[in-house]
């Protein structure tokens, strides 16, 4: 297989390029160069996919597969797409589970109505572009298209640093603020997973809207704090504390605290996706305490988690220590 991977130097798309560089493919990264780097044997073409003229390095080639992690103007994705159309035969799009338009409720699945977003539109909040970036690959590709709604990704190179703050926090070590309840289910995809099924399924010509997330309760807060407790083998103890104690106390769920999202929050439906088209389609979950050693070993080789690869900067995740501390004290009184 010839891969033509669209960005491919961030948490995603490298995870994209390192499944297929294993599998032994044929594979070419198209960015501006500025992040990172491909690992050996990758073909790298250059260009700023905003410019004019900048998809001029992709003139020429043929792929068997072209996958697309673009999540700003739809417009891009367009373009990409239009200048692909003879020269690959399926689209694989990595979008997001953010395309719903509210309300969304809890057990949605791919035939819910999602963001209307024109497939030319300019840069605008991420679940419009998300949803632009969907219409804009199947305006050019139709059924060849393949659009990943991913949710949660975790693992060795998150750039968000969800699971990295939760282990930096509980390798701190004391008492740790362990949001409730412990048995709490949460859904994610580890970004290895990920790849390994739009290969499978890009490769194979599927087409259409998948949701790609383990299912709900394939892992719980409990198994994955205990899992960071275990790989930092830090001395700290999590104080499992009730959720409407938090969310009295102003704490924000998944920011204040990433990955949770109480039972009954109006986000809930972020961690209760149906799954079914997906897991029919052969999507393998590895189990949490794999996810979490693995982004352990990774955080312990490059530090502290890298700025996200050609994206806006967002706003640190986690609680401050002296809020988390205080809060503890609150809750203890
Ligand atoms: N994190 C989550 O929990 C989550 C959840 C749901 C969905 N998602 C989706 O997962 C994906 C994450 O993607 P990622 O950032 O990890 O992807 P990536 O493909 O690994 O990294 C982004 C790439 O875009 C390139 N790029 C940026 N601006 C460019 C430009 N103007 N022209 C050409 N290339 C450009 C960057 O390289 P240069 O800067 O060198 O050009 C970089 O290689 C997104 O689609 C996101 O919507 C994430």
């Amino acid at each position: 297989m010839r891969v033509l991977m669209l960005g491919g130097t961030g948490f995603v798309g490298g995870a994209v390029v390192t499944e297929a560089v294993r599998r032994g493919w044929s594979v070419t990264v198209f960015n501006r160069g500025l992040h990172g780097s491909a690992p050996e044997g990758v073909h790298r073409l250059r260009g700023d996919r905003t410019a004019p003229d900048g998809l001029a390095a992709l003139a020429g080639g043929e792929w068997d597969l072209v996958v697309d992690t673009w999540d700003g103007a739809p417009r891009a994705v367009r373009d990409a797409a239009r200048a692909l159309a003879g020269a690959v035969p399926h689209y694989v799009y990595v979008s997001s589970g953010s395309v719903y338009a509210p309300p969304v409720g809890l057990g949605t699945a791919e035939d819910a109505p999602v963001f209307e977003a024109g497939a030319d539109a300019g840069d605008g909040d991420y679940p419009q572009n998300k949803a632009g970036g969907e219409r804009a690959a199947v305006e050019v590709f139709g059924d060849r298209a393949l659009l990943v709604r991913a949710g949660l990704i975790l693992g060795p190179g998150e750039d968000i640093g969800r699971l990295p703050w939760w282990l930096h926090r509980v390798a701190r070590g004391g008492e740790v603020l362990a949001p409730g309840p412990r048995d709490l289910p949460v859904q994610y995809v580890d970004a290895r997973d990920l790849a390994i099924w739009l290969l499978d399924r890009g490769s194979e010509g599927a087409g259409g809207a998948y949701n790609v997330v383990s299912r709900t309760g394939h892992t719980t807060m409990g198994e994955l704090l205990d899992a960071a407790v275990a790989v930092t083998g830090a001395d700290a103890t999590l104080r499992w504390t009730d959720p409407d104690a938090l969310l009295a106390a102003g704490v924000e769920p998944w920011n204040d605290l990433p990955i949770w999202i109480p039972l009954g929050h109006e986000y809930r439906w972020l961690q209760e996706r149906d799954v079914e088209r997906a897991h029919a389609a052969g999507l393998a979950c590895r189990p949490a305490a794999e996810t979490v050693a693995d982004t352990w070993r990774w955080l312990r080789e490059v530090g502290q988690v890298p700025a996200r690869a050609g994206r806006p900067a967002r706003a640190p995740v986690g609680l401050a220590p002296e809020r988390e501390a205080a809060l503890l004290a609150a809750l203890r009184a």
